[in-house]
């Protein structure tokens, strides 16, 4: 059995880097805060025995090798990074459960034949860059060099940030592995949802993962006096993007399934009595099923167009990043499923609606993911919670995931 105490006292170490006043905390990628995250990490994989190393992207490892030094890896992890103001499971969980997995192997003298990786993604979350996945996507060899142009509030390039935290974004190209050297990648993660709660159940296997589509919208309008212009005068470009939220919110809410949020909003001239000339907002679409995601964003963008149209706004529009939703692999799924009987629970199925590293890793080996119960499905929220005693029966079913996969004895 894990060590369910030694989890969830390293999850609270964790959770003093990037604390804020709410007791969430803030790390975004390449900063001194996930430096300092995944320092303490790699203090615990050394604990835990493990052969610590960072690739090309930052993202770093801790390898217990197997019996057999050629077999291809078995990958488990997650993220260090934070949304703003972010929970402290998402993420660590998987990160720390990982090393927990390892360490327990290594204290009761298992061998297994496939070697054991745990690894920290660099930003999953896309909160700095609205872009996300980075490290992930430099793994399965995905990341072109111009999506290292996107960038930060400050107008700091991916590219840059890595420069200044001592990464060469013109190597990123090393940290590909090939799919011949991963055998399987699995990750605990909270469930950030209310599924397992109704359910009254502290876990499940994951089915599949719903993707997002993340766009920029930009509303240009005329800035004019608050005073002075009258109402059928004017190009109100904030006015524009509001009645484009309430569209977004209609369209999403129109399908059953899927999800619309507007989370950037940015207004310029941003005076009191100026009429805005020029807006931006980001939208994240999300649906299980591509084509019913395509869809609603078709019929968003045609009503905006028209929309703007009739305000004499003028728009445009760019896409951030575009995900594909992904299938969770039988392989995993039944290792998850023989783990849950072994422990004499009910192994029980369902969807994530959040988005996570091993979409980007189908192509290279088969994924799969374990949830845990999250306290009034609250994330990306300081309030973000999963009881100490659902963590440890979280990693007690991955540790025997891994066990089966990597073949333990
Ligand atoms: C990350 O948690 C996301 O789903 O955007
Ligand atoms: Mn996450
Ligand atoms: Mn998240």
């Amino acid at each position: 059995m894990v060590d369910g105490g030694r989890l969830w006292r390293r999850l609270s170490e964790l959770a003093e880097i990037g604390k804020q006043e709410s007791g969430g905390v803030t790390r975004l990628s390449f900063t001194e805060e996930e430096r300092a995250a995944k320092d303490l990490v790699a203090s615990y994989m050394e604990e835990a025995g493990l052969a610590v190393r960072e690739d090309a992207a930052g993202n770093l490892f801790g390898r217990r090798e197997g019996k057999d030094p050629d077999a291809p890896t078995i990958l488990v992890g997650s993220h260090v990074d934070s949304v703003y103001d972010g929970g402290n499971f998402d993420g660590p969980l998987g990160v720390l459960a990982g090393v927990e997995v390892v360490q327990t192997m290594q204290e009761d003298g298992v061998e297994t034949e496939h070697p054991v990786e745990v690894v920290a993604f660099t930003d999953e979350e896309g909160a700095r860059f609205s872009f996300g996945m980075i490290g992930s996507r430099a793994l399965a060899g995905t990341l072109s060099p111009e999506e290292l142009k996107h960038e930060d509030a400050n107008g700091i390039s991916i590219a840059d940030a890595m420069r200044d935290y001592g990464l060469d974004p013109d190597r990123i190209e090393e940290a590909a592995r090939q799919s011949d050297s991963l055998a399987a990648y699995a990750e605990l993660h909270i469930e950030q949802g209310r599924g397992l709660e109704n359910e009254g159940l502290p876990a499940g296997v994951v089915t599949g993962i719903a993707a997002p589509v993340w766009r920029r919208l930009i509303f240009t309008g005329e800035t004019g006096h608050a005073g002075t212009t009258p109402m059928v005068l004017r190009h109100d470009a904030l006015a524009a993007a509001a009645e484009v939220m309430a569209v977004i919110e209609d369209e999403a809410s129109s399908t059953g399934t899927s999800v619309a949020t507007v989370g950037q909003l940015g207004v310029e001239p941003g005076g009191i009595n100026i009429i805005p000339g020029r807006v931006e907002i980001s939208v994240d679409l999300r649906d299980i099923d591509e084509g019913t995601r395509d869809r609603l964003e078709d019929r968003i963008l045609t009503r905006v167009r028209e929309l703007c149209e009739k305000r004499g706004v003028g728009f445009e529009t760019e896409v951030l990043q575009r995900m594909v939703p992904v299938s969770c692999s039988e392989t995993v799924r039944g290792a998850v499923r023989a783990a849950y009987e072994g422990l004499g629970l009910e192994p029980y199925d369902l969807a994530s609606g959040a988005a996570h590293d091993g979409m980007q890793l189908v192509r290279l080996c088969p994924i799969g993911m374990i949830f845990i119960r999250s306290r009034d499905g609250i994330s990306h929220n300081p309030d973000e919670w999963s009881s100490e005693e659902d963590c440890a029966t979280g990693v007690n079913v991955l540790y025997s995931t891994v066990l089966d996969l990597a073949g333990g004895t």
